[in-house]
């Protein structure tokens, strides 16, 4: 089923020994969820997993037992808040994804979300910090321009910040940007890689559409780029206020995590991908998180690659982002406090 042959591959599974195997417990955290169910499926379909550990505040022992039926070799164990149900879920984990929190209905914008998540966030890093503080964390939890902060604050109060292991899911934005441009073009979407930069809302998500290698008219230009920002919405509106991408989000989450276990556990070398994390590239200008694509290696984030050569155009989308960016991770920030 799914595209796990093309994630997982045979190479891959080769490079990662039984024994690294034994010890790379994931935990989902909102596993009940639109995200969350879906991705735990695909994560118990990874070899890469040895024990997928599901909470949420409600259902997760259902989303188990179901789960836990498949044959793969992975264990399944569901908690909630009953009997230290967050301390089992997280104590051991080697991988947190984080999909808690509600979605966005139509006319939201993500930031909308943050009176909820910020303390849903806040509440599972404080948890983190005392039960898994080595672990690398998987922020998919909305708006992420503002929730890896808090994750990363709250951390730092607890002594246990590492920026190399803390991660904001950024992938969903190049999956769209393949697929859409790939659309554009009549090419095959695994032959069309976009570099997508930036944050994760509206005019944060930059794509360098010029580095694909591409001709775009102005027309295609402006209308990919409103597309790839703004692609959330179509979600949104289509799902008429039952919620926001659930199934490509999980695909997303599934591919991101997968990644972080073979550079992490595997030994994999040059696994790349986008992340929204603690980046230099534009800290002058008082923005401490940025997204470009990240190398990952055994201890996490490896290297952070620059933006590149982009365009003029470009150039003017990351001039609007900045200062977006800038007020959301703040505002993050001060909420931590
Ligand atoms: P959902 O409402 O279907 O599921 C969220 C789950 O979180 C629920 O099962 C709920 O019980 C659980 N939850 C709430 N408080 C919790 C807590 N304290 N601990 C553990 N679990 C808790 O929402 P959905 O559609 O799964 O979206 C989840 C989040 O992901 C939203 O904030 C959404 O905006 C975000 N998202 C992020 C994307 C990205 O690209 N980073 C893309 C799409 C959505």
């Amino acid at each position: 089923m799914f595209a796990t042959s093309r994630l997982f591959s045979v190479a891959a599974k080769r490079s990662f020994s039984t024994s690294a195997a034994n010890l790379t417990k994931v935990a989902v955290l909102g596993a009940a969820g639109g995200i969350g169910q879906p991705l735990s499926l695909l994560l118990k379909e990874n070899p890469n997993v040895s024990h997928l550990s599901l909470y949420d505040i409600v259902n997760a022992p259902g989303v188990a037992a179901d789960i836990g039926h498949i044959n793969t070799n992975s264990k399944v164990t569901g908690h909630t808040p009953e009997n230290d149900g967050l301390k089992e879920a997280l104590t051991d984990a080697h991988v947190v994804v984080i999909p808690a929190g509600i979605p966005r209905k139509p006319g939201m914008t993500r930031d909308d979300l943050f009176n909820t998540n910020a303390s849903i966030v806040r509440d599972l890093a404080t948890a983190a910090a005392k039960y898994c503080p080595n672990a690398h964390f998987l922020i998919i939890s909305n708006p992420v321009n503002s929730t890896v902060p808090i994750f990363a604050e709250t951390m730092k109060k607890a002594g246990v910040f590492n920026p190399k292991r803390l991660y904001g899911v950024t992938t969903l934005d190049v999956v769209r940007a393949s697929r859409f441009v790939a659309e554009v073009k009549n090419l095959d979407p695994k032959d069309v890689k976009v570099t997508v930069v930036g944050g994760h809302s509206g005019v944060t998500i930059v794509p360098l559409l010029s580095q694909t290698g591409l001709e775009f008219t102005k027309e295609e230009l402006d209308a990919l780029t409103h597309r790839i920002q703004f692609g959330g919405d179509e979600v949104v509106q289509a799902k008429n206020g039952t919620g926001s991408a659930t199934l490509s989000m999980a695909y997303a989450g599934a591919r991101m995590a997968n990644s972080v276990l073979e550079a992490t556990v595997g030994g994999k070398k040059g696994v790349i991908e986008p992340s929204f994390v603690k980046s230099d590239i534009f800290a002058k200008e008082g923005v401490e998180y940025f997204s470009t694509n990240i190398e990952l290696g055994s201890e996490g984030v490896e290297k952070i690659h620059g933006l590149g050569e982009i365009s003029a155009y470009e150039k003017e989308l990351i001039a609007k982002a900045v200062p977006e960016l800038k007020t959301n991770i703040a505002k993050g920030n001060k909420f931590a406090q």
